[in-house]
């Protein structure tokens, strides 16, 4: 059931093109429009929503970071994404105005039922992003918005994150749409952006024998740090949280705005870096390049994701990883790419079991 892969980890990266274009089939019709009937929630409450809560645990929970940034844009309300596990136990603001959106995989994720049951007791609805079919999340939610990526086997969560984040993109779009935030025509050019996703998604992973062999020669790495900025910030927390579930290597994921408020003090020469870098027509990009020249002129290793064309970061980097042009709040879907693939790969060069990592279950169903 491989599909020739050596592991299902390396089967599911591979299959995240279809599992993003699974993801968008059948949710808009022959002229491009939006069409979520599945979003069973009643549209004028839909309207007076004054606040959007993200709640997930792990990879799911970075979904919700990169939802958080696209929501916001698009629909001008205001998204907070918490931990579940935390926003149970801090007595949160949650009311009837509040849209409260669970991203879980499995469904079964103890801490984000909890997190659910919460919110529907103080009155809040609730959406759920899911994977699995008549799991708990989905029967406990008002609505569910399910992704398509397919049965997910390997413990580290791969293309149910890419799907994750179609399917949050795809919920900010209806309500920006819903809310006259959008035109339906302004709705439908992004979601093109979104359908010419999985093509990039595929093309980045043609280009990937560069990480690969990188990989095998950092297998005895102790450390390694991610950094990134906007929606390349949870990008970099995903990086970091892959390899330290795969290769139990000690990774840090940070907001590169970040670095100089403490994390620079970690470089020293030959440590480590990833740099997940926006795109050049971003007015983030010289600010991220200026970390890069930083961190490079104190001697680490500077890994740079960018774009095809961004000459400016070639000065300053060892490795420049390339992903397709993009639009800004779509580049996680690419950029992400590279990090999983690192990740298996050392795993798999230490020898580690890429798909059953140490001490971690695929659903976590006790809190
Ligand atoms: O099934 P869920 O999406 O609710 O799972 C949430 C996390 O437990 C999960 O994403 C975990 O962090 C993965 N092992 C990450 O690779």
């Amino acid at each position: 059931e491989k599909g020739g892969f050596d592991s299902f980890m390396a089967k599911e990266i591979a299959d995240q093109p279809q599992a993003v274009a699974d993801t968008l089939l059948g949710r808009s019709d022959e002229d491009g429009r939006l069409i979520l009937d599945e979003l069973r929630v009643d549209e004028a409450a839909l309207r007076e929503i004054d606040k959007i809560v993200v709640v997930a645990c792990g990879t799911a929970a970075y979904a919700g970071m990169v939802a958080k940034y696209a929501i916001e844009h698009w629909c001008r309300i205001p998204c907070e994404v918490e931990l579940a596990h935390e926003f149970r136990y801090r007595d949160p603001v949650v009311n009837a105005r509040t849209l409260v959106v669970a991203i879980s995989q499995s469904g079964e994720t103890m801490d984000t039922i909890m997190a659910v049951r919460h919110a529907r007791e103080q009155g809040a609805r609730v959406i759920a992003i899911c994977n699995t079919h008549g799991s708990t999340i989905p029967r406990e939610s008002d609505a569910a918005l399910y992704t398509h990526a397919g049965p997910e086997i390997a413990v580290a969560s791969t293309k149910a994150f890419l799907a994750q984040i179609t399917a949050c993109y795809l919920l900010g779009l209806y309500l920006a749409q819903l809310r006259g935030n959008k035109s339906p025509g302004e709705v439908t050019d992004i979601l093109g952006q979104l359908h010419a996703m999985p093509d990039k998604i595929a093309k980045t992973l043609e280009g990937l024998d560069q990480v690969r062999r990188m990989a095998r020669w950092m297998a005895d790495t102790r450390s390694v740090l991610f950094l990134g900025r906007h929606v390349g910030f949870p990008v970099a927390m995903e990086g970091a949280l892959k390899l330290k579930e795969l290769a139990y290597i000690h990774a840090e994921g940070f907001a590169a705005g970040e670095l100089k408020h403490g994390p620079i003090a970690l470089i020293e020469p030959g440590q480590p870096v990833f740099v997940v870098v926006p795109s050049p027509t971003s007015p983030l990009h010289p600010k991220v390049v200026s970390n890069i020249q930083e961190i490079n002129a104190r001697g680490a290793r500077t890994i740079v994701i960018a774009e095809e064309g961004d000459e400016d970061v070639v000065p300053y980097a060892q490795e420049v990883v390339r992903v397709p042009q993009t639009p800004a709040l779509l580049a996680p879907l690419v950029t992400v790419v590279p990090l999983q693939v690192f990740a298996c790969e050392l795993a798999g060069a230490k020898g580690l079991d890429v798909d059953q990592p140490r001490n971690l279950a695929k659903s976590v169903t006790v809190e």
